[in-house]
């Protein structure tokens, strides 16, 4: 998709504004003619129904976009991917593992994969363009456990991301958090409070990484309008029903579905509500 596209606000391109131009003043008088010919009681304009059939078509501004997805090959990034397809949008899968992907994933024309390291500026700079939002489902492995590196790569990787957003003038992001990274809305919750000091206990490695995403996304995604959407347990269950809030508030709970977990990153896409904040996401 061209650069030069307008944007709106919350970071999608107005794609059809000029075909909807073009195609309103014809097609307007058809489905007048139309309806002129239909109430005078005349035979029917097979012709001028498909023409006006057209007209509402057009007659609309696509929100569809064209979407970076990272983190794709993971059970959230997948479904991520399958929600954005079933929106309409255009996918870039930047993967190191590019096998992970299903077939379908794989032969669905409507999906670029991209191989390559987070480290790799050059090739991450490739994936993002023409890009209009990043969506993402990067984590620590949950079983890497005590083995996961002390060097915080995947904050690392967002420091370069948000660098290059910001290079490409690319608003909207949409990044998978946990609750160890600790928001100002958050009030005590015992059972919270445990799970963290499990994670910050027994996957030390993990957990610091997960702080220092949440302080990058927030210190350097300045110029962004970013998400860092909180999960607690993730559970394969296909519900899509959330409730989105922040820990202890006594409305969120301790579980969330994958699926669930896209398809509130999907609708992001199209609202500023949670712009710049860090819900925590959670099945009701
Ligand atoms: N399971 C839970 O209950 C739970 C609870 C809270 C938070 N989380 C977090 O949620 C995340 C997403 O969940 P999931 O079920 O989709 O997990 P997942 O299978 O761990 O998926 C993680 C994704 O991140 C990618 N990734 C991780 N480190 C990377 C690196 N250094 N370079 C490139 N890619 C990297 C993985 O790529 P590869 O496939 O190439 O490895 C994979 O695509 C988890 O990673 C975890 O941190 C999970």
């Amino acid at each position: 998709m061209p650069d030069s596209v307008p944007q709106t606000s919350s970071g999608y391109r107005e794609r059809d504004a000029n075909q909807q131009r073009d195609a309103t003043p014809r097609s307007t008088s058809t489905l007048v003619h139309m309806l002129c010919t239909i109430g005078a009681g005349v035979v029917f304009d097979a012709a001028a129904f498909q023409e006006a059939a057209c007209w509402r078509r057009y007659n609309f501004v696509s929100t569809a976009m064209h979407l970076l997805i990272l983190g794709a090959t993971g059970p959230c990034g997948l479904l991520l991917i399958q929600e954005a397809l079933e929106a309409d949008h255009t996918v870039v899968a930047y993967v190191r593992s590019p096998q992970k992907l299903t077939e379908p994933i794989k032969s669905n024309p409507a999906v670029t994969i991209v191989e390559g390291q987070l480290t790799d500026r050059s090739a991450l700079q490739q994936a993002l363009s023409g890009v209009d939002a990043v969506l993402s489902a990067l984590g620590p492995p949950v079983r890497s456990g005590i083995t996961y590196p002390l060097n915080t790569p995947l904050a690392q990787a967002y420091t370069l991301l948000i660098e290059l957003m910001k290079e490409k003038e690319i608003k909207r992001l949409i990044a998978l958090g946990t609750p160890s990274m600790k928001d100002e809305h958050d009030k005590f919750s015992l059972v919270f409070r445990t799970l963290v000091t499990g994670v910050a206990t027994f996957a030390h490695g993990a957990y610091k990484d997960v702080v220092a995403i949440g302080e990058v996304i927030r210190n350097q995604g300045d110029a962004l309008s970013w998400t860092i959407v909180r999960v607690p347990f993730l559970v394969d269950n296909p519900s899509k029903e959330i409730i989105a809030g922040y820990i202890g508030d006594g409305k969120v709970t301790i579980k969330l579905s994958r699926a669930g977990f896209a398809a509130f990153c999907l609708k992001q896409l199209q609202s500023d509500d949670w712009a710049n904040k860090a819900p925590l996401v959670s099945l009701p």
